[in-house]
């Protein structure tokens, strides 16, 4: 594979404009990640207050559990942004891959700090989430619960559907059965749904004085049952290890508890980080030439002035190396391989408009990803799929369809960056949410819709006005409605709001992409290898 040969020039204008804007991205990001991981705003109250009983906030629960100086892939931090009245920091619940004795495992934590730790709409779709993740990169789930169950205000919203609650307690059980381990330490008053994560685990922990379990909690039994019972003495965990069963260990204190699953996870025999069938070629990784820093002098600061994306690939991938796919052809989409952290990948990336040609070269390479069993790797940044007489006149509809059909059936791992543009059927075509990659992470100017504002705002202005069969409309009224529609698309193509809403597994800075995409590349790795696929490639 050739060194991409770089053709920025970090001392040129044009670089400290987009770098200058893309910092001040870079500096929103980390300041409400920061907000997060302080906690909320105004949340000082209910933070106290779970410092006094003595318990550990939620992300220093994760690191006792970890191996010591390795990193943690937060997921969705930025869940529940801007919703609930900005009272549910991280949805109220942390979800995440750390390690323990190299043992790669799913960790999902309940903020007891936010609502009682219970879940609202957005922090089931997250656990959910978690889960799904979790058994489809084969990686058992440690539950650190402190959780009152469904937030029982929109129980219409959490309770009765398909991926509500109920889902969350089917996922664990089949997990389980598929030799996944399901870990729980209980550190809170878990009640109703919330007791139901511990009684289907493989194995539980209960840290006395703290942890409880119970179906109905002391008013419930009052009002049902006229008993007046302390909690400890209803579902505490003395109760719950010595006499009931629901527990199977007794800790002290949290950090004991820690330290006895650490123990637990030595003997669930999983393969480690590094470990695997050996079906994906992986070599020793060899660092990008050039800074990934230099990605945010790339990426326009004016969003209407296209950046290549082979020079955001020399900034993600080992040594820079690349080996292009019908470079020649279809020149608006980049298909190649590169290795990320030793991995090989296929790389396929926009330049902006799809067209026929780059829907066909697409297809053809998604075929040969599939047929090499190599994974796949999509960076999007496009407007959609080329529209007009002539594109339609050559089937941009049916060349399209090829491209969507290819990665709707590829069964080798997928991966999908926002790093622009993420509109319409491109979106699809480029591996969104709706196809299934095994994670999705944007980049803070990316921007996901239909179509972009300025678009929108043309069409459905149009669509409007027609459906008035001309009915008398000032300027006014149309600028009016013309600044209607953008509002809307500008705020819900936002990231913020699509990351708030987990459309994506995490908001993340450019300079961290390639980490995080090593880690999930070798998750892959250590599965069996995937199903075979079709395994044809037709020359397109
Ligand atoms: N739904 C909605 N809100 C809930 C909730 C739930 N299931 N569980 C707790 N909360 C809220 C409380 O109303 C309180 O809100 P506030 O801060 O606005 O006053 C906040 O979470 C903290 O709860 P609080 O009871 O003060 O904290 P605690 O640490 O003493 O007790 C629980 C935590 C979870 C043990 C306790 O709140 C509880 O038992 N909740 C009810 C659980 C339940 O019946 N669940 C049924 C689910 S199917």
């Amino acid at each position: 594979m050739k060194v991409i040969e770089t053709r920025i020039d970090p001392r040129s204008d044009g670089f400290a404009t987009n770098s200058a804007a893309y910092h001040e991205l870079v500096d929103v990001l980390r300041e409400r990640q920061q907000v997060v991981l302080d906690g909320g705003p105004g949340r000082e109250r209910a933070i106290e207050r779970h410092l006094d009983r003595g318990k550990i906030m939620v992300r220093d629960r994760i690191d006792c559990v970890i191996d010591s100086g390795t990193p943690f892939l937060e997921l969705s931090t930025l869940s529940g942004f801007g919703q609930y009245d900005d009272g549910a920091p991280g949805a109220g619940i942390v979800t995440g891959i750390g390690l323990v004795h190299g043992v790669p495992y799913m960790f999902i934590a309940n903020d007891a700090t936010v609502k009682g730790g219970s879940l609202l709409p957005t922090s089931i779709k997250k656990h959910v989430r978690a889960q799904d993740i979790a058994l489809e990169n084969g990686i058992g789930v440690i539950y650190l619960v402190d959780s009152g169950g469904a937030f029982l205000p929109l129980q219409d919203e959490v309770f009765p559907d398909k991926d509500h609650f109920g889902g969350s307690f089917y996922r664990q059980a089949r997990m389980s059965a598929a030799g996944l381990p399901q870990l729980s330490v209980v550190l809170g008053g878990c009640t109703a749904g919330g007791a139901y994560v511990p009684a289907l685990s493989d194995e539980v922990i209960m840290v006395d004085g703290i942890g409880r379990i119970y179906l109905g909690g002391p008013p419930i039994v009052k009002a049902a049952l006229g008993e007046i019972v302390e909690p400890d003495d209803l579902g505490g965990a003395v109760l719950h290890t010595r006499t009931s069963g629901v527990s199977d260990e007794l800790a002290h204190t949290e950090r004991e508890a820690y330290g006895r699953l650490r123990e637990l996870c030595l003997a669930t025999n999983q393969r480690r980080v590094g470990e695997g069938p050996g079906w994906l070629d992986v070599i020793d990784p060899e660092p990008p030439r050039y800074p990934a820093e230099e990605i945010y002098g790339i990426i326009s600061a004016d969003d209407r002035i296209p950046f290549d994306s082979t020079e955001i690939i020399a900034r993600l991938v080992d040594a820079s190396r690349f080996s292009p796919f019908k470079p020649e052809w279809g020149e608006s989409i980049v298909c190649g391989f590169a290795r990320i952290w030793g991995h090989l990948v296929g790389v396929i990336a926009n330049q902006g408009i799809i067209f026929n040609e780059e829907a066909l070269k697409t297809t053809h390479f998604i075929e040969l990803c599939e047929q090499r069993r190599v994974p796949l790797l999509f960076l999007q940044n496009t407007s959609g799929y080329m529209v007009g007489k002539e594109s339609e006149a050559r089937g941009i509809a049916k060349d399209g369809a090829k491209m969507v059909y290819a990665v709707a059936n590829a069964t080798v791992p997928k991966f999908t960056v926002l790093i622009g543009g993420a509109y319409g059927a491109g979106n699809y075509g480029m591996c969104g949410r709706g196809f299934n990659p095994r994670f999705l992470f944007s980049w803070p100017n990316s921007r996901c819709a239909t179509m972009a504002a300025n678009t929108a705002q043309t069409v459905l202005v149009d669509i409007r006005l027609a459906g008035m069969k001309g009915a008398q409309t000032t300027e006014e009224e149309i600028a009016a409605l013309r600044k209607e529609v953008a509002d809307q698309y500008e705020t819900q193509s936002d990231p913020y709001y699509g990351t708030s809403r987990i459309w994506d597994d995490g908001l993340i800075d450019p300079v961290h992409t390639r980490d995080a995409l090593g880690l999930c590349l070798a998750l892959s790795a250590r599965q069996d290898a995937p199903a075979p696929g079709p395994g044809l490639v037709y020359r397109m």
